[in-house]
């Protein structure tokens, strides 16, 4: 899901490692063919290399706000109880919470800019805000993949990044910008396709279903939890 997050991401830039996988060299060919979309170098693990994203984007946006940020990075590791390991708690927890809040505190100004220069009456997608890319894995009630094992560094992230998300919800719509969670279901992926079982969503379906939810939001929805198909989720 990565590869097309980041492609459909035309309206603005994409960031990524500098890899040579094969959707990197996809997203080069759509980076070719269509002038809009930037490839930039990303490990949100690392705070000079959020800042240095920051800085090509807000070079590259010359004066505009930036509309729409979605935290996308993630990682997902699958280890019983007895195995897990306090360096997978750290990485997934540094991955998901704190790259996002980092994220999203490095591109505070570009955000606010693009909601000052929006529609001042309601909150959505068009003015400025935030997704961020979670997980039913997350959810108390859901435990999506539960019988594949516990991968308790990957919910208790997911579920911290929905807590996250909610106390943004609450701050950042103060400033015009609205933030949401999404579950973007069980998705052909790398991390989606695990130990040889097909995941039942292709990566396309996926991506459409969740442009169309991002296109229906409005300040009601700030800090919620929604699928990809529109339904809101409990935490
Ligand atoms: N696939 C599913 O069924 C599913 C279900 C629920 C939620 N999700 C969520 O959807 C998002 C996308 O996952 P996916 O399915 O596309 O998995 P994926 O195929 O494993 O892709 C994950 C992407 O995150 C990037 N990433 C990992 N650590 C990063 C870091 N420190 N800085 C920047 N990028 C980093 C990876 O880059 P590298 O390739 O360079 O490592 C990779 O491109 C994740 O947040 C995941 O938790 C997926």
């Amino acid at each position: 899901m990565a590869e097309w997050l980041r492609s459909v991401k035309s309206l603005g830039m994409s960031v990524c490692p500098e890899t040579d996988s094969a959707w990197v060299q996809e997203l080069r060919e759509l980076a070719a063919q269509h002038s809009s979309v930037r490839i930039l170098p990303l490990d949100v693990e690392n705070s000079a290399s959020i800042q240095e994203a920051f800085v090509s984007v807000k070079d590259q946006l010359a004066g505009s706000g930036l509309n729409l940020l979605i935290n996308n990075a993630g990682k997902a590791v699958s280890l019983s109880f007895h195995t897990e390991s306090e360096e997978s708690m750290h990485q997934l927890y540094h991955i998901h919470v704190v790259g996002s809040l980092k994220m999203s505190q490095t591109f505070l100004p570009l955000l606010k800019k693009a909601a000052q220069m929006g529609p001042q009456d309601s909150l959505s997608c068009n003015r400025a805000a935030v997704i961020n890319i979670s997980s039913t894995a997350g959810s108390f009630t859901e435990l999506l993949g539960w019988k594949f094992g516990p991968s308790l560094s990957y919910r208790c992230s997911k579920a911290a990044l929905n807590m996250l998300t909610w106390c943004q919800g609450l701050l950042l719509k103060e400033e015009g910008i609205l933030c949401i969670a999404i579950h973007p279901g069980w998705v052909q992926t790398d991390m989606g396709n695990y130990r040889n079982f097909l995941a039942p969503i292709k990566k396309e379906d996926s991506v459409q279903g969740m442009l169309k939810v991002f296109s229906t939001l409005s300040e009601k929805n700030a800090g919620y939890f929604f699928d990809w198909e529109g339904k809101e989720l409990c935490w």
